[in-house]
């Protein structure tokens, strides 16, 4: 790739980025470059464009076009109980706390598909608290949104989901959940009655309420540091004192501006608590 082909593709990408917020207020202009880049050249390719500004000129003026593209630049990687440690140290050390709150609120961010609500609905039903929390599922992925509502995954998954919940400690079969048919595995409707399904984005929207606990996983990881920094000053202001934050693996608060706001609770599973001060 030449040198002045790249120049123009980061013209038009950030052209792009502006014309996506400017008609729709979809905002990935301080996502992270490289992997913004990657996603809009497999867009050009997959979706058969010549230039990436003949991406901006259809979605411009073509609104259905948009939820193909957001399924390019926003990554739908996720699995129940996705690192099983997590959901362990969520049960060993946050349920004991979380227990002696009368009622409870908890925030999945980025929720995708799913997964990892429904892992936490299961997770806050065998320990007894589900009845008395209300969960909010939130993502800017209608598409996603959408299939969380519906809690049906291809039967393939289920394997790697079964293994995780039994190395999260889980108290039961993850069977007694769903029931299969077509090659699909469809999670009981029972799951999402404490659900509140919404659209919501870390980047444009505001603080979301008192919750206990909120999990946010592998989302701010595709953010710049301006990006991270207000997702994590949105969780701050979200959280009760003493409420918890879960962030992924591969993810740390401490170069956050906000990172005093947070002490660590268990490292190795990058929960946090909200310091009290
Ligand atoms: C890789 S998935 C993570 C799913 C799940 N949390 C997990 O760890 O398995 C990233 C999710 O973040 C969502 N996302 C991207 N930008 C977002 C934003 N600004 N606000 C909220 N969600 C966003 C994507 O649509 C996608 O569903």
């Amino acid at each position: 790739m030449t040198d002045t082909f790249e120049k123009i593709e980061d013209i038009e990408i950030r052209l792009l980025l502006q014309a996506l917020y400017d008609r729709y207020h979809y905002d990935f202009r301080n996502y992270a470059m490289a992997s913004i880049k990657r996603r809009l050249r497999q867009a050009r390719e997959r979706m058969g464009f010549a230039t990436i500004s003949a991406i901006q000129e259809r979605v411009l003026h073509d609104p259905a076009m948009l939820p193909q593209l957001l399924g390019y630049l926003t990554v739908q990687v996720s699995e129940m109980f996705r690192d099983p440690n997590y959901f362990r140290a969520i049960r060993e050390h946050v349920v004991p706390h979380l227990r002696t709150y009368p009622s409870l609120k908890v925030w999945i961010a980025g929720c995708s598909a799913g997964e990892e609500l429904y892992s936490m609905v299961i997770l806050f039903r065998e320990e007894g608290l589900e009845e008395r929390t209300i969960f909010y599922a939130t993502d800017i992925n209608q598409d996603a949104l959408h299939a969380a509502e519906t809690g049906i995954y291809d039967l393939d998954r289920l394997k790697v989901f079964t293994e995780n919940h039994r190395k999260s400690n889980g108290k039961s079969s993850l069977s007694d959940y769903y029931s299969s048919g077509y090659a699909r595995a469809s999670f009981d409707k029972s799951l999402r009655q404490n659900v509140v399904f919404s659209d919501h984005s870390l980047v444009t929207d505001a603080v979301f309420g008192e919750m206990h606990l909120i999990s946010c996983r592998n989302v701010m990881i595709y953010f710049d540091r301006v990006l991270q920094d207000r997702s994590v000053g949105l969780f701050k202001d979200s959280l009760v004192r003493k409420g918890f934050l879960g962030i992924g693996s591969k993810e740390s608060l401490r170069f956050s501006e906000h990172a005093p706001a947070f002490d660590d609770f268990v490292r190795e599973e990058k929960i946090y608590q909200r310091a009290a001060r």
